[in-house]
């Protein structure tokens, strides 16, 4: 086990840590309410491991470009020397070209004349040709990341989606893989271009003079002082503005996403002066972060100069000696001065650098998560259920932390059973469905559909035989006519109206200007709560599901769409396992069966009417069920 494992969850498997200390992680987490999560420095071995995620991640999107970075490669290779050669030719221009073209021979300027303009020719072109392919091997690279961060957040289970939350998600699929556009974009070429550029340029200097390449040794030294410096200040300043610009971000999302509270409220003002005082704080760490480049860049200016001055003097009192040659004095003067031009673009690469490489290891974190809810190697099939549901000694919490919200539960549903499971807030009767729904995997025992385990089952016949309405109804973008056909995909538009008609959303639905084509993000399209249900209602409908799930599916309606639904429902019911969690007895009274879940037990089973009489949880309900309607 590597020291970062955070525990042990059910099966055995090792949780990967998720909770890089990155100030803008938690950005959204103020909006789910978790915010203040604390920050953490990570020890190395963590940051080794992360380093050589993110490396193995780099290598795997490199497959399939490999040639075309190879060719990038070449061509920076082959740029890069024919512009750190131009002072070379200069020489070779001054120290043998004019001595020959005094001489009469032409040759002596046009010969070094054409040299330079085929070298700066090179140059450009293939300058051109590596902005290309790089731009054609980043755009490539992220084009598969971008899927496979897609492909992988979908895939994993609800656990994960509630422990990472939403923010942080999105976060990884924008400004996380912007970063990283960034460094691929033009970050790794400039770093590659100028170190590459600085090599070539610092050794034709040592060629020419090895005493000037003494001199420019010496100048790295206070240069790897300065740049040194630059780097330590600028990662604090740096992630100092991204923690600012993080709580500014947050704060105006909070306010703009809970402006109805905000107006309700009052509180503009209040929220304005906040906004006001972490804008300047925004302000004043960009200042401060941006001030360092100030300080770093006249310091270099200032060590190239004293440097170039050093080679010029040093290297004119030996010209009067007659021991250097004007033109090689030239070329280490316009060497010299364009040596360490490159350390400044890297410089100003550096932020970018450095979030790209925090986004690289926080993606790949995210793209080593496993789901924790598997699918089998080799499903049983079962083509036909009957619907006959099995909780064999339960127990479930939801975070190996985190305490037991079932049990040991044992239920035995027989196919085609009504099931209504009542009892108190937070007493577990969501937990237990959701289980059924296999959202999460049981910590010990079984929940078995028509005798197989659900972990054994294909999650195709478990999504088949298996349909689940809640309280949130969610639509997606599109018509109505194809959120009702979520339920299965191929329907015609007769089935999908009847569905509608089933559960009594036809009367809404054709009511709208375009019908089952109405846009449900449009204007006008826009569904109420209660409809939302009813639509969702129509596609469970629709799915024809064995087991039916509601866990307060019902809970937006009026009585009388209630009433619809119900209708619909008990035709729907009749021949299948239905389980409905309801806190209106109207919506028990249709069932077979009463289960009462009480802190994660079930305390009362049985027929309603039976358990009406007595001095249950039901029975009290009951009675206060009908006081109110006699009320
Ligand atoms: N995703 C979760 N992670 C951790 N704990 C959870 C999670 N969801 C629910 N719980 C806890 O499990 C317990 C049972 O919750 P559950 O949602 O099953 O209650 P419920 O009976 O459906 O209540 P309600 O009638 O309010 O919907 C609660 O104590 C709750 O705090
Ligand atoms: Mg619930």
């Amino acid at each position: 086990m590597t020291p970062w494992t955070a525990g042990q969850p059910r099966g055995g498997r090792p949780r990967r840590p998720h909770r890089e200390a990155e100030p803008d992680e938690h950005r959204f987490d103020h909006l789910r309410g978790t915010a203040g999560e604390e920050q953490v420095d990570l020890e190395k071995p963590e940051r080794r491991f992360m380093r050589r995620r993110s490396w193995r991640l780099l290598v795997e999107l490199s497959v399939g470009v490999r040639l075309k970075l190879l060719v990038t490669a070449l061509c920076v290779t082959v740029a890069q020397a024919a512009q750190a050669a131009t002072p070379l030719i200069i020489a070779w221009a001054i120290d043998w070209g004019l001595p020959r073209a005094t001489d009469g021979y032409a040759s002596g300027m046009w010969l070094p004349g054409l040299t330079y303009v085929l070298c700066a020719l090179a140059a450009g072109v293939l300058t051109w040709v590596y902005t290309r392919t790089t731009a054609e091997v980043s755009q490539q690279m992220l084009f598969t990341l971008r899927r496979r961060v897609f492909r992988k957040t979908q895939r994993l289970s609800l656990e994960f989606h509630e422990d990472y939350t939403s923010g942080r998600v999105i976060s990884r699929q924008t400004s996380d893989l912007e970063s990283l556009r960034e460094l691929l974009d033009q970050g790794v070429n400039s770093l590659v271009s100028g170190l590459m550029f600085m090599s070539f340029t610092a050794a034709s200097i040592v060629i020419l003079d090895w005493r000037s390449g003494l001199l420019l040794a010496a100048a790295a030294v206070p240069i790897a002082m300065v740049v040194r410096w630059y780097q330590r200040r600028s990662e604090v300043a740096y992630r100092r503005t991204r923690i600012s610009s993080a709580r500014m971000i947050v704060h105006f999302m909070e306010t703009m996403t809970g402006i109805r509270a905000v107006q309700a409220f009052r509180r503009e003002h209040s929220r304005s002066a906040r906004y006001r005082r972490l804008t300047e704080d925004y302000r004043r760490d960009t200042v401060a972060s941006v001030s360092l480049f100030g300080v770093l860049q006249p310091a270099l200016m200032a060590i190239g100069n004293v440097t170039m001055v050093a080679v010029l003097v040093w290297g004119g009192f030996r010209v009067l000696d007659g021991a250097l040659e004007v033109g090689v004095l030239v070329a280490l003067v316009l060497a010299t001065r364009r040596v360490f031009q490159p350390v400044e673009m890297m410089a100003m690469f550096y932020n970018a650098f450095q979030s790209a490489t925090a986004a690289l290891e926080k993606v790949s974190g995210l793209l080593e998560e496993e789901p924790t809810v598997t699918e089998p190697a080799e499903p049983t099939p079962l083509p036909e259920g009957s619907g006959r549901v099995d909780l064999e000694g339960v127990t479930f919490r939801y975070t190996p932390e985190s305490p037991e919200v079932l049990h040991r539960t044992d239920l035995h549903i027989p196919a085609g059973q009504t099931v209504a499971v009542v009892g108190r807030t937070g007493a577990g009767k969501s937990t237990l469905v959701k289980l059924l729904a296999r959202f999460y995997d049981v910590t010990e025992g079984a929940v078995r559909l028509d005798g197989v385990d659900l972990r054994e089952l294909a999650q195709t016949d478990r999504n088949r035989h298996i349909a689940m309405v809640t309280q949130e109804a969610f639509m997606f973008s599109g018509t109505i006519a194809e959120n009702i056909a979520l339920g299965r995909p191929e329907a015609s538009a007769e089935e999908i109206a009847a569905a509608a008609r089933a559960v009594g959303a036809d009367r809404f639905v054709e009511a709208l200007p375009e019908g089952y084509d109405t846009d449900v993000n449009k204007r006008g399209g826009r569904l109420s709560a209660g409809q939302r249900q009813l639509v969702s209602f129509a596609r469970a409908f629709l799915a024809d599901p064995t087991v039916l799930i509601l866990d307060e599916a019902t809970s937006s309606l009026d009585l009388p769409s209630e009433q619809l639904v119900q209708h619909g429902l008990h035709r729907l019911l009749g021949r299948r396992t239905a389980l409905i969690i309801a806190h209106r007895l109207s919506t028990v009274a249709v069932a077979d069966r009463v289960l009462v879940v009480d802190d994660g037990r079930i305390i009362e089973d049985g027929p309603p009417e039976e358990l009406a009489v007595g001095d249950g949880y039901y029975a009290r309900l009951h009675r206060a069920w009908e006081e109110t309607m006699r009320s």
